[in-house]
């Protein structure tokens, strides 16, 4: 193994497996922007973010909302979320860019009427009005470079009054992925188009978040 790389199973609850270079180009499967990165780690079965399960405050926010609406969920992986929706009568919208992923999505859903799409966040064409998205180890999947891009996309893809709902991985951790985020510069990707309305403590974070996760609701202005 190459020094300065990790390995990337057991205990090492990190998604990426090697130190950052810049003087190095690196291959897609090393790159967290590329599909290659993820379907590796489908491939391989190396998942530690996958809760495998819907999360308490999710599962809340939904009981709590006046009616279905559409959802999206960008970068769904296995997509247990999208599920619960469609069992719950919401439509919903399932996208990962990763085939793998998408394939491990259509197992966890069987025959759920879900729209599940193998696409880019940033490029696809939503095939229906967004009303909510939902946020889960996307924005952290994402390497800082294209938070500026992500922080536009949800503001483009929301109407006023749509709602921005998840989980916010809100840390110092500049290795990633995970990627860290600080609150304030949260505040600077969305606070121009969004105001937010709930910031709660998450009590059920699977190891990889642990004590660094954050439930937040943004409403669009
Ligand atoms: C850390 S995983 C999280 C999966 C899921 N949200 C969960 O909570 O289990 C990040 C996912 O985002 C997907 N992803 C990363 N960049 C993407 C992009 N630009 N468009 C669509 N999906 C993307 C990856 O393929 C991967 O499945």
């Amino acid at each position: 193994m190459a020094a300065g790389s990790r390995v990337f199973e057991g205990s090492n609850l990190s998604m990426s497996d090697q130190t950052p270079s810049s003087t190095q180009i690196k291959p897609n499967e090393q790159r967290p922007e590329h599909p290659d990165f993820w379907c590796k780690r489908f491939g391989d079965g190396t998942t530690p973010w996958d809760a495998g399960k819907v999360p308490a405050a999710f599962a809340d926010f939904i009981a709590r909302q006046p009616a279905p609406c559409n959802m999206l969920i960008p970068g769904c992986g296995s997509a247990w979320e999208a599920g619960f929706l469609a069992e719950h009568g919401w439509p919903v919208t399932a996208l990962d860019f990763s085939p793998l992923a998408v394939n491990a999505a259509r197992e966890v859903l069987g025959d759920a009427p879900v729209d599940l799409v193998c696409d880019d966040f940033f490029t696809f064409i939503p095939r229906r009005p967004t009303q909510l998205i939902y946020e889960r180890a996307f924005l952290c999947a994402l390497p800082r470079k294209l938070w500026a891009d992500w922080g536009r996309r949800v503001a483009e893809l929301l109407p006023g009054g749509g709602l921005l709902a998840g989980y916010f991985f809100l840390c110092e951790q500049p290795k990633g992925p995970p990627f860290g985020i600080q609150p304030e510069q949260l505040d600077e990707l969305l606070a121009a188009n969004f105001e937010r309305i709930e910031d709660a403590a998450v009590d059920d974070s699977i190891p990889v978040f642990l004590g660094k996760e954050r439930w937040q609701v943004w409403r669009r202005r």
